[in-house]
């Protein structure tokens, strides 16, 4: 619309006309910010209790259970289900990284990729090409950067090596073949 239609005589309608757009558009404005307004507080509520979990609940519950059971998806030969857990440990520890990227001055994200990178890559190459041995020295090298994380960190006492038996019981790992 351009300025030369706006007379003297139509001048109030459209005048008028646009303060009711501006105050329709005001009211949607309006709503769409209540309604941002009250997802955030939504998500803020949610997240009351501000629960972090800690390293070594990361550890105990998101990453030693994985590399447990990313030996007992290998050593039952059951390769898909040895990718789908080195998946999952991976994720882990990325998820470990992003919460505690620094930890007492140590950057815990850099050594975690650091020390596990060279590992998850061999233990890939071992699982793709359905390899027993190769996967037995990834396994190996992967538990030594456990332990060299711990070491490094001050948690020497924390030992890990493969297990020697499968200890999760709760879980049907001679399935059938897919
Ligand atoms: C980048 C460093 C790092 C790597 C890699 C790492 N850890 Fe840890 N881990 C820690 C730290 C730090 C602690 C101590 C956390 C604490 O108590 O505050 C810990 C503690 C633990 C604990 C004891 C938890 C508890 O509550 O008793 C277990 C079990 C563990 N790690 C398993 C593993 C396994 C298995 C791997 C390898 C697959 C691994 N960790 C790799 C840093 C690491």
């Amino acid at each position: 619309m351009s300025l030369g239609m706006l007379t003297p005589r139509n001048q109030r309608p459209i005048k008028s006309g646009i303060l009711l757009a501006l105050a329709i558009s005001g009211y949607i404005a309006l709503a769409f910010w209540a309604q941002a307004t009250l997802t955030q507080s939504d998500a803020a509520a949610s997240n009351e209790t501000g629960y972090l979990p800690s390293i070594s609940d990361f550890m105990i519950e998101t990453i030693q259970p994985r590399h447990v059971r990313l030996w007992v998806a290998a050593r039952s030969g059951d390769w898909p289900f040895a990718a789908y857990e080195l998946g999952n440990l991976k994720g882990a520890f990325d998820r470990l990284g992003r919460a505690h990227p620094m930890e007492h001055e140590i950057p815990l994200q850099d050594l975690i990729s650091g020390l596990t990178a060279p590992s998850f890559e061999d233990l890939n190459k071992a699982i793709q090409s359905k390899d027993a041995t190769a996967f037995a020295k990834a396994y190996s090298d992967l538990t030594a950067a456990c332990n060299a994380c711990h070491q490094a960190t001050n948690h020497g006492v924390v030992v890990i090596r493969a297990p020697t038996d499968s200890s999760i019981s709760d879980q049907d790992f001679v399935r059938a073949a897919p």
